[in-house]
């Protein structure tokens, strides 16, 4: 891996080797902002060359060694991962992982042993017996609307898991979404999708940095673009801060403008 972004004379940066999980922990620290009240949600997606978000249902396929990497540090770093119910059916997701390099980091910095994951849903059509909600180190949060199905709502109770209401219909509304969590004390937000959850929190303007994968792969087909729903009335900026390099891979980073 290496830097092309900011320019920097440092070989350390720009000379391509593996870096430790520890030096890309340092290029992905959440700025100081996300104290700010407001919390910081950042967003981690992997992207074709031509746009795709999956092939064949998995992000996989898209991946690479770096990209995992980058992906389970920015887990570290964070409070919690917010998640949309259709990647975690896809993609069968587990509870977050306890790593040993980041225990003394995460505790410095008041954080749990892991992220806590929460799943967005209306629909609540979830499997409560997954080890996603029965064997997490942190619990696994379910949020959802007012008006969610009461067999979903009481198959998550029973099973023990704490649901957030952030909005009045069965849907969520992005913007209690965030002011939910932050309100539990999740000020570092991570969300991985998937595209539809994605889109929604974009377009409510709640997005405050993308971190952004592009392989150097192409699949045509019609899988989605990173973000889909609606188009939004006029296309929004963001600003460049970084870019590395690793086998191909380009890894970019956003924030808001
Ligand atoms: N390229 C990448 O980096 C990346 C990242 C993540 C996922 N993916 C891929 O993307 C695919 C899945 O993405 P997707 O766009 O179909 O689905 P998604 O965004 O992961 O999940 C959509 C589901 O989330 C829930 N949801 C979304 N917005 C909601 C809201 N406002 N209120 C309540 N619930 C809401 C709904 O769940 P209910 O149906 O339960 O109501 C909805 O069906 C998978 O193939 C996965 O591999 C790719």
């Amino acid at each position: 891996m290496r830097r092309l972004f900011p320019a920097t004379q440092d070989p350390d940066a720009t000379t391509d080797r593996e870096w430790e999980a520890t030096e890309i922990a340092d290029a992905y620290a959440y700025p100081d902002e996300h104290r700010s009240g407001d919390g910081w949600l950042r967003a981690d997606m992997v992207s074709s060359l031509d746009g795709a978000a999956h092939h064949g249902g998995r992000s996989k396929p898209l991946s690479s060694p770096a990209d995992m990497r980058i992906f389970g540090v920015l887990r570290a770093l964070a409070d919690v991962v917010v998640v949309g119910a259709e990647t975690v059916r896809e993609e069968q997701y587990r509870p977050a992982r306890r790593r040993a390099e980041f225990a003394e980091r995460r505790r410095a910095a008041g954080q749990t042993s892991v992220p806590a994951i929460a799943v967005v849903s209306a629909s609540l059509h979830l499997d409560f017996s997954l080890p996603l909600f029965t064997e997490p180190e942190v619990p696994t949060l379910v949020v959802t609307g007012a008006r969610a199905p009461h067999a979903g709502l009481a198959a998550a109770r029973t099973a023990g898991v704490e649901v957030v209401t952030a909005g009045d219909e069965a849907g969520v509304d992005p913007v209690r979404l965030k002011r939910e969590l932050v309100a539990r004390g999740h000020t570092r937000l991570l969300t991985e999708g998937g595209p539809r959850l994605l889109g929604q929190l974009a377009a409510a303007g709640v997005v405050d940095e993308l971190c952004l994968a592009t392989s150097p792969r192409y699949t045509v087909g019609t899988a989605p673009r990173l973000m889909s729903g609606p188009e939004i009335e006029d296309p929004r900026e963001m600003l460049l801060t970084d870019l590395l390099e690793d086998g191909g891979f380009l890894f970019a980073r956003y924030r808001r403008s």
